[in-house]
């Protein structure tokens, strides 16, 4: 054969110079985007998202929940059309997916919360914003996004805590999420040892860790200084994160969501690895939802992993209560799992994070694209078209 025909035959690919745009390329699971996170972020960062609380018993044990199960799938049931969209509180999803709350946004990507929401719009997918974000409840709510969602830690100001509820509502938040698994913030051994303690203090180790890293640098030196915008209390910068540890309240209490249930007029979620007894109280009290979360291994070490609450809270709440699982989830079939189980949805944490941190808003793109083709890749393997026969027909397809 002559060189020609041989140079006929071979596609030359155009090279891409952007080594954002080749990292993504390249990460064809969310392993793999967390690699390439860790590869794109100054150690202190990385870790602050990567790691758990204490000897992170939670955090391994939260993956392993999703792995440990197996799939029994339906043969021969014509898969070439399914249909991965739900619908949770009115709201139509794109998939059975939810962006869970993350606070300090900008610290991992100076593109922030805001790229973070636009990713979601473009997936059909809601956001949660967290009280700790680094953008205000008003400035996200003028950027793109679709569905927006806000969570809530109930701060010693209740004043405050309350005027947050309310400015959600004034900015067309749809859903209010309060976290219940954080009366003190979780010990990171990670981060102490990193001298990124929460607060987080910029000290000479932490300065030294981020300079090795100098695209980060660079995008934090050249953008606006962060805060935690929501709080609005002196001295709530990262250089001063004293705000941030103490607005949470040792003695949030079921009358503070009492409360909160009163005041809010929209849809009511709890979320915290609630047992059986807990998800019954919260339900009599009148919220519409609960979302099982160990806070992905960062709050109370060896708490029970969340997929494994769903089918008995399932059971005790019935079926018309929307239930939402979250921490470990890493893949599409773990979608699938927590659905298979009895959740409604699943929501993420790391998994947009490592996305984010490796490309800014086209790497949360990335992240979400791979979860959800693997996700309506998985519905075909086991042989369900919608998310109705996927949760009616969750025990027939699941063995442990
Ligand atoms: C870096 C980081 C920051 C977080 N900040 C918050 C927060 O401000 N409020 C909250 O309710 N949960 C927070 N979470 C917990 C997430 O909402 C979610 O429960 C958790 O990430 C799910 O586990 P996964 O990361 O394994 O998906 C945070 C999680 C991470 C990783």
């Amino acid at each position: 054969m002559k060189l020609t025909e041989i140079v006929a035959l071979v596609k030359f690919q155009k090279p891409d110079f952007s080594p954002v745009r080749r990292r993504l390329a390249s990460s064809h699971d969310i392993h793999a985007l967390r690699l390439a996170a860790r590869k794109a972020s100054p150690r202190p960062v990385f870790d602050y998202v990567d790691g758990g609380a204490d000897d992170e018993i939670s955090m391994a044990a939260n993956e392993h929940a999703f792995t440990r199960r197996r799939f029994i799938p339906f043969a021969l049931t014509g898969v070439a059309k399914v249909d991965p969209s739900t619908t949770i509180f009115g709201q139509s999803l794109a998939l059975p997916l939810v962006l869970a709350p993350t606070g300090l946004t900008q610290m991992m990507h100076s593109a922030g919360e805001k790229s973070v929401a636009t990713a979601a719009k473009k997936h059909g997918l809601p956001y949660t914003l967290s009280t700790l974000g680094t953008t205000s409840i008003a400035d996200l709510a003028a950027a793109e996004h679709g569905d927006l969602w806000f969570q809530l830690y109930v701060g010693k100001d209740r004043e405050r805590s309350l005027a947050l509820v309310d400015e959600a509502a004034d900015h067309g938040y749809k859903v209010l999420v309060i976290a219940v698994d954080t009366p003190v913030s979780g010990r990171r051994l990670r981060d102490m040892r990193n001298g990124l303690t929460l607060p987080p203090a910029l000290n000479f180790k932490s300065i030294a860790g981020i300079a090795i890293r100098p695209g980060y640098w660079l995008r934090m030196l050249t953008s606006p200084g962060m805060s935690f915008e929501n709080l609005k209390i002196k001295g709530s910068t990262v250089r001063e994160l004293k705000g941030a540890a103490a607005w949470f309240d040792p003695d949030i209490s079921w009358e503070d969501i009492e409360v909160i249930r009163k005041r809010w007029k929209g849809k009511l979620i709890l979320k915290g690895p609630l047992g059986v007894a807990d998800a019954r109280r919260a339900v009599d009290l009148g919220v519409d939802g609960i979302q099982l979360s160990n806070h992905g291994g960062r709050q109370l070490d060896r708490t029970v992993a969340p997929l494994d609450l769903v089918a008995a809270v399932r059971a005790e709440i019935g079926p018309n209560v929307t239930l939402i699982v979250d921490s470990g989830i890493r893949s599409g079939a773990d979608i699938a799992m927590a659905l298979a189980l009895g959740a409604d949805a699943a929501a993420i944490g790391r998994a947009y994070l490592f996305g984010l941190m490796a490309g800014g808003e086209a790497g949360v793109d990335r992240a979400l694209t791979i979860l959800s083709t693997e996700f309506t890749r998985t519905m075909q393997l086991l042989g369900v078209t919608s998310i109705k026969a996927l949760r009616d027909e969750g025990p027939n397809l699941l063995t442990d």
